[in-house]
C-alpha cells in the first residue's frame, strides 16, 4: 500500500508526518492512495474478509498489522420501507453507525488515525470535540496505551459521550467557549508538539471514515444510490464518502457517483450558506447553536472539502431547525425501531425537507447516514418522548392508565 500525503488545495507534496496544515499554503491535507494494484480486481474478493473497516485495508494508508481495532465498522443497513413511504422516496435505506463499538461513526476514523499514531511513535493523542470524537478517541488510547486530552465546548456535550470519554480515562478539560475554539487550542497543543492531533483535519481519520462509503455499496451488492445524506458538522465526514466513491470509480467497481446531500442546522448552517451562494469557500458562523450538539460548529475545519464533494456530485446543502431534527429523529424511532441522536436525525430531517421541495425525487434510492447512536444524548431523548405514567403498584391501577 503506497500513498502520498498532499496539500488539498496547492497540491504541495507533504513530507512531515505531524504537519495538520500545508507549510505553503495553509491548505488542508489530503492523502493520495495508489491503488494500480486493485485496478481490475474483482472487488467481490474483498468478501471473503470479515465485515468491517479493515475489509477495506488495500485502500487504506496504514498497514493492517499495524491496527488498533475495536472491530468497528460492519454496521446495518436498514431497508426503511415505512419511513420511505411517509417520505415519499422509493427505496430508503439508514446506515446506522451507532452500531460502532463507541456508538458513532467516529471510530471508522479513529482506527486508522490511532494506529498511525502508534506507526509515528507518540506517546499522548489528542482533540477537540463536540462529544463523539473524544469518546471514541479516548477508547482506542486505551486500547493503545496511549495518553489522551480531550477538550470539550462547556456545558454543551451530551452526557453520554462525556461519561464515555471519562470513563475511558481520558483528561477530560471543559474549554470556556465553543467547539471552534477549542479545536484552535488544541492545534497549537499540537503545533508545540505535546499532543498528537486527531480531529479530522488529521487526514488519516477522513481515509477510515471512507468505509463508511464502501460498505454502504458493498451491502447494496455493488449498486450505487442516487442520493446519500449526511450530517455536516466540522465537514469531515462528507469529503471522506466523496474520496471513498472516487476512489472506487478509479479502479472502475462503480461507474457512477451518487448526488452527496449535506444537512446543517439552521443555527449552524455556513456550508449551506455558501452553497446557496455557490461559493467554494464559506464564512463562519459566529455563535452556532442548535439542539443538535455534535453538529454545532460555525468554523468547520474541512468546509471547502465538504463544499467540493457537494458540488463534483451535482449534490447539495440544506438546513433543518430544531424542531424538524426532534421530529426526524422520533419518526425514525417510531416507524423503523431505529433511535439515533439528534444530529443524525439531520440527515433524515434534510432528506423530508428535499423530497418535498422536489430536489429528491420519489424514484430515488436514498440512503440516509445515521451517525450517531440515540443514547448519546438521553437528556434530550427524555425532554422530547412524553411522559412516564405513574402508577401504585397493582394490577387495576395499571389498567386504569392503559385503557383497559
Ligand atoms: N454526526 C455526529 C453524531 C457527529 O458527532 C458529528 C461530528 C457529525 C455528524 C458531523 O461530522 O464533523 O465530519 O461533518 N462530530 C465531531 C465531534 C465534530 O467532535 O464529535 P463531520
Amino acid at each position: 500500500m503506497n500513498y502520498e500525503i498532499k496539500c488539498f488545495e496547492c497540491g504541495s507534496m507533504i513530507h512531515d508526518g505531524f504537519l495538520d496544515s500545508c507549510p505553503r499554503c495553509g491548505g488542508l491535507l489530503t492523502i493520495d492512495m495508489d491503488l494500480g494494484e486493485m485496478e481490475g480486481k474483482d472487488p467481490r474478493e474483498l468478501r471473503q474478509r470479515p465485515m468491517g473497516v479493515w475489509r477495506y485495508a488495500p485502500f487504506l494508508p496504514v498497514e493492517e498489522r499495524n491496527a488498533i481495532s475495536l472491530l468497528e465498522g460492519g454496521t446495518p443497513l436498514y431497508d426503511c420501507r415505512a419511513l420511505g413511504k411517509e417520505i415519499g422516496v422509493k427505496r430508503l435505506h439508514v446506515k446506522y453507525e451507532g452500531a460502532n463499538p463507541t456508538g458513532s461513526f467516529k471510530d471508522r476514523g479513529m482506527t486508522v488515525g490511532v494506529s498511525r499514531a502508534v506507526e509515528l511513535g507518540c506517546k499522548v493523542v489528542g482533540c477537540a470535540s463536540t462529544g463523539n470524537t473524544s469518546a471514541s478517541l479516548a477508547a482506542y488510547a486505551a486500547k493503545a496505551g496511549l495518553g489522551c486530552v480531550v477538550l470539550l465546548p462547556s456545558g454543551k456535550v451530551a452526557l453520554g459521550k462525556l461519561a464515555q470519554a471519562m470513563f475511558y480515562g481520558a483528561k477530560v478539560i471543559s474549554v470556556d467557549g465553543n467547539f471552534d475554539e477549542a479545536l484552535s487550542v488544541v492545534r497549537e497543543l499540537a503545533k508545540e508538539g505535546h499532543l498528537y492531533l486527531l480531529n479530522s483535519i488529521n487526514p488519516f481519520r477522513p481515509e477510515g471514515q471512507k468505509s463508511v462509503a464502501f460498505e454502504i455499496v458493498d451491502q447494496l451488492d455493488f449498486e450505487v444510490p442516487d442520493v446519500i445524506a449526511l450530517p455536516v458538522g466540522n465537514a469531515a465526514n462528507i469529503w471522506a464518502v466523496y474520496k471513498a466513491l472516487t476512489e472506487w470509480m478509479s479502479v472502475g467497481w462503480i461507474d457512477r457517483m451518487p448526488r452527496l446531500i449535506g444537512v446543517q442546522a439552521t443555527g449552524s448552517n455556513p456550508i449551506t450558506a455558501a452553497f446557496r451562494l455557490e461559493r467554494k469557500d464559506f464564512e463562519a458562523v459566529e455563535h452556532p447553536e442548535t439542539v443538535a450538539t455534535a453538529i454545532r460548529i460555525g468554523n468547520p475545519a474541512s468546509g471547502k472539502k465538504a463544499l467540493k464533494a457537494i458540488y463534483d456530485t451535482d449534490g447539495c446543502a440544506t438546513d433543518v431547525t430544531d424542531e424538524e431534527i426532534l421530529s426526524a429523529q422520533k419518526l425514525l424511532g417510531r416507524r423503523e425501531g431505529v433511535g439515533v441522536e439528534p444530529a443524525s436525525a439531520a440527515s433524515v430531517a434534510g432528506v423530508l425537507k428535499l423530497r418535498a421541495e422536489g430536489e429528491i425525487s420519489g424514484s430515488d434510492q436514498v440512503v440516509c447516514i445515521c451517525t450517531g447512536n440515540l443514547l448519546k444524548d438521553p437528556d434530550t431523548v427524555i425532554k422530547n418522548a412524553g411522559e412516564v405514567l405513574r402508577s401504585e403498584a397493582s394490577a387495576a391501577a395499571v389498567k386504569r392508565l392503559i385503557g383497559g
